[in-house]
């Protein structure tokens, strides 16, 4: 027997999961990491110009498809025409869209469980728990796997309980801990020696970068990664909206909390990076780059965290407890996808089905972290350098050619009445129809030189 669909209960509640979806390692890591190493604040110019005018678009594409068909996302882009090809087309994008989905989750998961294992070290030394310590400081196969497997059960765990009383539950109640706890390290970090010159590094752009190529597609994939679009996240957010819910001005709301976000974070990752450098713990690399991969996370900070006494460890404590509650509130709704196909098309209970997916996507995990050399960065370049953009060019197709002028307009009026005679209304249509698909192609095709 279908079961009845979740909603959220209230804006907020939906802005804050919308906003759990969006910022993530992406933000706190990729993202200030990235504009580091790509000319500091020309990189942010940048992104942000992007963020608004090619990504916000795509996220509008994307809840607008979700609301109007209040479905997941097979069902969803197979119904959008009656036409049977548009239909085979919207069932195979669909399915490629859970695909990614599914493999974005899988190395996500393993990431998210690293920190994990970071946020217990320092505690299980606090606790003199030295065996357990060493065996959390090791990567070894089991630790990674026990480690994924205990986030995998967390996110399985609150996707169980439904839209409110999961998602929606859990974003209120971590989203305002992860502003508490960046704002209280942001406050701790600028206070050492050193922080000044992150932020000068951070925040003074180099104009002689602003139009290099490759600091442009770095910038767009971090776009696209960071607002959660092409895997159909934000489409089943979307169709978890109510109807009087104004769609252009909640997009824009979780497109400046995910770019606030993120430039948040950089005023922590820069200063703290530039923080060890005065304590002479090594941030750049034999060949001047600054380290900014794994080894930045797991090797540069933690050094920091180590040199700062016993403050130190509960600032590493603070440190990762921030970074695994962004992955998890970003990991759900990367559940959240297979699982309403589950819920959906097949009839599974939710609680079944989170199970299923869950454990599944653990599997696919667990055989990474066991080829961890040959199929890590592969799945990583696979879902997020191909998979994203080509999916977002596919939706906006959607939203653009498939579903009619007159079905969009229904849809984005019905929280808005007088949508009609707003700018977004006169440019929207036509910059989802062809500007969006044309630039992102544009990009891609940059990136494949
Ligand atoms: N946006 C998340 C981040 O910044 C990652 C993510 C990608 C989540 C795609 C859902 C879908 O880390």
């Amino acid at each position: 027997m279908a079961q009845p669909r979740g909603q959220f209960s209230s804006k907020i509640g939906f802005l804050l999961a919308a906003a759990g979806s969006a910022v993530g390692l992406g933000n706190i890591w990729g993202f200030p990491t990235q504009a580091a190493s790509n000319g500091g604040g020309a990189f942010l110019v940048v992104y942000l110009f992007l963020a608004f005018i090619l990504a916000y678009p795509a996220l509008m594409a994307e809840l607008t498809i979700g609301r109007y068909a209040r479905a997941n996302v097979i069902t969803a882009l197979e119904g959008l025409s009656s036409n049977s090809s548009a239909r085979r087309a919207g069932q195979f994008v669909g399915i490629a869209a859970v695909a990614v989905a599914v493999f974005i989750l899988s190395f996500y998961a393993i990431v998210a469980g690293w920190m994990l294992a970071e946020f217990f070290s320092p505690l299980a030394a606090k606790l003199k728990a030295t065996n357990v310590e060493l065996w959390l400081d090791d990567t070894s196969f089991t630790r990674n796997a026990l480690v994924c497997g205990l986030m995998s059960i967390l996110t399985a765990a609150i996707i169980a309980r439904g839209v409110e009383k999961g998602i929606e539950a859990w974003s209120t109640r971590l989203m305002p801990l992860l502003f508490a706890i960046l704002l209280g390290l942001i406050v701790y970090v600028l206070i050492q020696p050193g922080a000044m010159s992150g932020l000068a590094a951070y925040l003074i752009p180099a104009p002689s970068q602003l139009l290099n190529p490759q600091l442009i597609l770095s910038a767009l994939g971090q776009a696209f990664f960071s607002l959660s679009l092409g895997v159909g996240t934000m489409l089943i957010y979307g169709s978890y909206l109510r109807d009087t819910d104004n769609l252009p001005r909640m997009g824009v709301s979780v497109t400046l909390l995910d770019t606030g976000f993120a430039f948040t974070a950089g005023l922590l990752i820069l200063p703290a990076i530039y923080v060890a450098d005065a304590r002479g713990i090594a941030v750049f690399s034999e060949a001047g780059h600054l380290i900014a991969g794994p080894d930045l996370i797991f090797q540069v900070l933690p050094a920091l965290f180590d040199s700062m006494g016993s403050t130190g460890s509960w600032v590493a404590i603070a440190f990762f407890a921030l970074m695994s509650i962004a992955a998890l509130t970003s990991a759900i709704s990367l559940l959240e996808v297979p699982v309403s196909v589950c819920v959906e098309r097949w009839q599974i209970t939710r609680p079944t089905a989170a199970c299923l997916s869950g454990g599944l996507i653990f599997l696919i995990s667990l055989i990474i972290v066991w080829h961890f050399e040959t199929l890590f960065n592969a799945v990583i370049t696979a879902t997020t350098v191909y998979g994203q953009p080509l999916l977002g060019i596919a939706l906006c197709v959607f939203a653009g050619w498939v579903l009619h002028r007159h079905q969009l307009l229904k849809e984005l009026s019905q929280g808005h009445p007088e949508i009609e005679h707003t700018l977004f209304w006169k440019v929207w249509p036509f910059y989802v129809r062809f500007v969006c698909p044309a630039l992102i192609i544009l990009t891609f095709l940059q990136s494949l030189r």
